[in-house]
């Protein structure tokens, strides 16, 4: 079935113009002036709106068992909330319990990942070592479309790497053409603050940020770049939320390291007076990691943005209701760590990034997908308008607003991070592989229409560095 999108300002990150847009058989056919509509097919009026590639959210964690019980948003739900708010394609994360097999945890994954409605992929946490994960790393990247592997630094005694596991890990995804992703917060440091906040009598919300200040991702963040650096491997940071790690990229980026950064649509809006609330269960709801930062970081985290130190936005979408928070209800160590968002980052960007003049419409675009598709391996089948690509595309109103609330979200969690904000900029019509899956307020999508979408490695010249170094012309010294 064909549908046409006639009369709207198509935006790629490289530019936007005045085009209609063809889609046939899930792909984008034609971009181009006074296309004619297809007979039979659907004409979608898009004047005085933007036409977009659709979102790509590369951080998602869809029913993931974590701290004792598992993320209320399943791929079904997720994927549609998704839709609502214009990202359709998410990167999730396996994870691995210590001793599991990881490529048995990529199908248990993939089985629950069976119901997404959008098309999405998997990166794989490395949580342990032994002969087996080495081997099977490679299964991964050439069986099952994997080409990122993620290492949290933190969760001591969970799924925690340390020192040696990175160290392993990193060379092997060097040597596959492979990227690795790292979770930067040192914890050690997290599991010793935590005992010594909770022992002096500090239980509720409020000893989480405490228990995780920002020198604890800087020093994690600088440590995993430098590993990165002597083990010849680019490096992605997640969720970088303060202006530590932010400074540790910024220097790894102008010595000519291959790094890349992310942050949360969260981080750039919201400060830390969270955890200060008297409602217990409104501070619980905004337990995540990194915790919400002091005012000056998000400052900074934009200024990283606009500057192209951080290049992709993220929702680190991962929801646990009121009665799972209370799980830490008298310890605070205990309250299940995430937050939602996947419905709402495009929105959230829009309002605080384009319509206050930090980003332009092209710039957007650009850090909600392009650049994501780039860096994960899947451009330019996602992340363009353009001929050839997946027919993923958001007719995307500007005029339009949206109160966010719990109240009228599609994300399956019963409060939201930004309730009460308005945001104007939102999705018309999302339509996914070339269907239409949301329109005016309306969800169609459907259940297991969603696909894995295979990531192949990268080209030997991404993890050459350390190569070209010891290759460059050595300096000849005058005596
Ligand atoms: O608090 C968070 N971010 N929960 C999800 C797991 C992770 O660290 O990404
Ligand atoms: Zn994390
Ligand atoms: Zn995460």
């Amino acid at each position: 079935m064909s549908i046409l999108i006639r009369g709207g300002t198509v935006v790629n990150a490289g530019g936007e113009q005045q085009a209609d847009v063809l889609i046939s058989n899930g792909k984008i056919v034609d971009v181009a002036n006074n296309l004619d509509a297809p007979d039979g097919g659907r004409v979608i009026d898009a004047g005085g709106s933007y036409v977009i590639p659709g979102g790509i959210d590369p951080h998602t964690h869809m029913e993931l068992p974590f701290m004792g019980t598992v993320a209320s948003e399943d791929f079904f739900t997720g994927t549609s909330a998704a839709a609502a708010g214009g990202t359709t394609m998410c990167i999730d994360f396996v994870i691995p319990a210590p001793q599991e097999n990881i490529v048995e945890a990529w199908k248990k994954w993939r089985g629950w990942s069976e119901k997404a409605a959008c098309d999405h992929s998997f990166h794989v946490a490395i949580t342990w070592w032994d002969d087996s994960v080495h081997r099977d790393m490679e299964i991964l990247t050439k069986d099952y479309g994997v080409n990122s592997f993620k290492h949290f630094m933190a969760y001591k005694g969970a799924i925690m790497c340390d020192d040696e596991v990175l160290g392993n890990s990193f060379s092997r995804a060097r040597d596959l053409g492979a990227l690795c992703t790292v979770h930067a917060e040192n914890g050690e440091l997290v599991w010793r603050l935590q005992q010594e906040i909770f022992d002096k009598g500090i239980t509720g919300p409020e000893g989480h940020p405490l228990s995780r200040p920002p020198e604890v991702e800087g020093e994690a963040a600088n440590r995993a770049i430098r590993i990165a650096e002597v083990l010849g491997v680019p490096l992605y940071l997640v969720h970088t939320s303060c202006i530590d790690a932010l400074e540790a990229v910024t220097r790894a980026k102008l010595e000519g390291q291959r790094v890349f950064a992310e942050v949360l649509a969260q981080h750039l809006v919201i400060d830390d007076s969270v955890y200060r609330n008297k409602d217990w269960r409104f501070a619980a709801h905004h337990v995540m990691s990194p915790p919400f930062r002091p005012k000056e970081h998000q400052a900074a985290l934009w200024r990283g943005l606009q500057s192209g130190m951080l290049q992709t936005t993220a929702t680190d979408h991962c929801c646990f209701c009121t009665p799972q928070k209370e799980a830490g209800l008298n310890d605070f160590r205990a309250i299940p760590n995430g937050t939602n968002g996947i419905e709402d980052r495009m929105s959230v960007i829009w309002e605080h990034g384009v319509r206050t003049g930090k980003l332009t419409p092209s710039e957007f675009v650009a850090v909600t997908s392009t650049n994501a598709a780039k860096i994960f391996n899947v451009y330019p089948q996602k992340g363009i308008i353009a001929p050839g690509a997946d027919a993923d595309i958001v007719v995307w109103d500007p005029e339009r607003s949206r109160t966010i609330s719990a109240e009228t979200h599609n994300q399956n969690i019963d409060f939201s991070i930004y309730e009460g904000m308005t945001v104007t900029g939102v999705p018309a019509i999302t339509i996914s592989q070339g269907k239409v899956v949301y329109e005016d307020g309306e969800l169609k999508t459907v259940r297991g229409a969603g696909r894995y979408i295979n990531r192949p490695c990268f080209p030997s010249y991404w993890h050459n560095q350390m190569l070209r170094n010891e290759l460059a012309e050595p300096t000849s010294v005058e005596r």
